[in-house]
């Protein structure tokens, strides 16, 4: 007779007080069963952004592993995009033949803007859920990824700005990129602009799972705050996000080759310390596509 029995599957190691955890015990290039997922999710859901060292995966096993949480998302710019795999967004310095590309190739510059706080696709107008990246060619001289804890950041925002976030969205516009950056980069085609029109999001959501509030912001395609002129949202966007870069809610990842991460975007954000462009730097990523944002009430 078989006996009932409780079974953790999962090493779960807490990796800093605001979030972040080290997971061992899943091999991404093979399926996963139920029990294991859910012990994950939970684990993803409690610390929001997961390490899986030593995850030595091919990009089809990864966008595989990637469907346990949704659908993946595919980047609506034929650049970043890799020409191999379509769900496989190329956070890297290298081009899909291998070659270093130049720090003013407008695909690095492009993705230089994550060296500032965002959230990834929040100017779609279902945000994403989450991303997995692997570090497959990794920097040696920085290119740590910070990640903050946007529930801890709403519960400890001084109340005037809680006040003034509350049932107010924001706007996010892809295009906004080059404005914030200050980069020239490479135009949308209209189809690319067509498929990613400037989207108003709530600026306080409810997560659908652990329904806790978090601030929701992603500053590098803020352009406007509803009621607020043009110059005072973005002001009250960059005190914003002052506030959430605070110590003692972020994480710095540093990098082994072949971790990868996970993280829920839905209340974290982050970005990516600078390095150094004559090193390699090659990062794949998929993300899950999400559902529409819960306001707060
Ligand atoms: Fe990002």
């Amino acid at each position: 007779m078989a006996l009932a029995q409780t079974q953790t599957r999962l090493q779960v190691r807490p990796l800093n007080p605001a979030l972040g955890a080290e997971v061992r015990g899943v091999d991404m290039s093979k399926p996963m069963d139920p029990a294991t997922f859910k012990e994950l999710h939970d684990a993803w859901m409690q610390y929001l952004v997961i390490v899986f060292p030593e995850q030595h995966v091919t990009d089809e096993q990864h966008v595989a592993f990637t469907r346990n949480f949704g659908e993946p998302e595919i980047f609506h710019q034929s650049i970043i995009k890799s020409k191999r795999v379509r769900e496989i967004f190329r956070v890297s310095n290298v081009d899909d033949e291998g070659k270093l590309m130049p720090p003013d190739h407008p695909t690095v510059r492009q993705l230089s803007a994550a060296q500032y706080w965002h959230t990834d696709s929040s100017y779609r107008t279902i945000p994403c859920t989450g991303a997995l990246l692997h570090g497959v060619e990794v920097s040696r001289t920085g290119g740590e990824t910070e990640f903050t804890n946007m529930y801890l950041v709403y519960e400890a925002l001084p109340e005037k700005l809680k006040r003034q976030v509350e049932g107010r969205k924001a706007r996010h516009d892809f295009d906004y990129l080059s404005v914030y950056t200050g980069q020239t980069l490479k135009p949308m085609t209209p189809e690319e602009r067509a498929a990613v029109p400037p989207v108003w999001q709530p600026m306080v959501r409810i997560h659908p799972v652990t329904e806790r509030k978090s601030l929701y912001i992603s500053p590098i395609y803020n352009d406007e705050v509803e009621g607020m002129s043009p110059e005072a949202g973005k002001r009250f966007i960059a005190e914003l996000a002052e506030f959430a870069g605070q110590p003692q809610f972020v994480y710095r990842h540093r990098w082994e080759t072949d971790d990868v991460l996970m993280w829920d975007n839905r209340c974290t954000m982050h970005q990516v310390t600078a390095f150094d462009p004559r090193e390699r730097r090659v990062m794949h990523r998929t993300t899950v596509v999400g559902d529409a944002p819960v306001i707060a009430a």
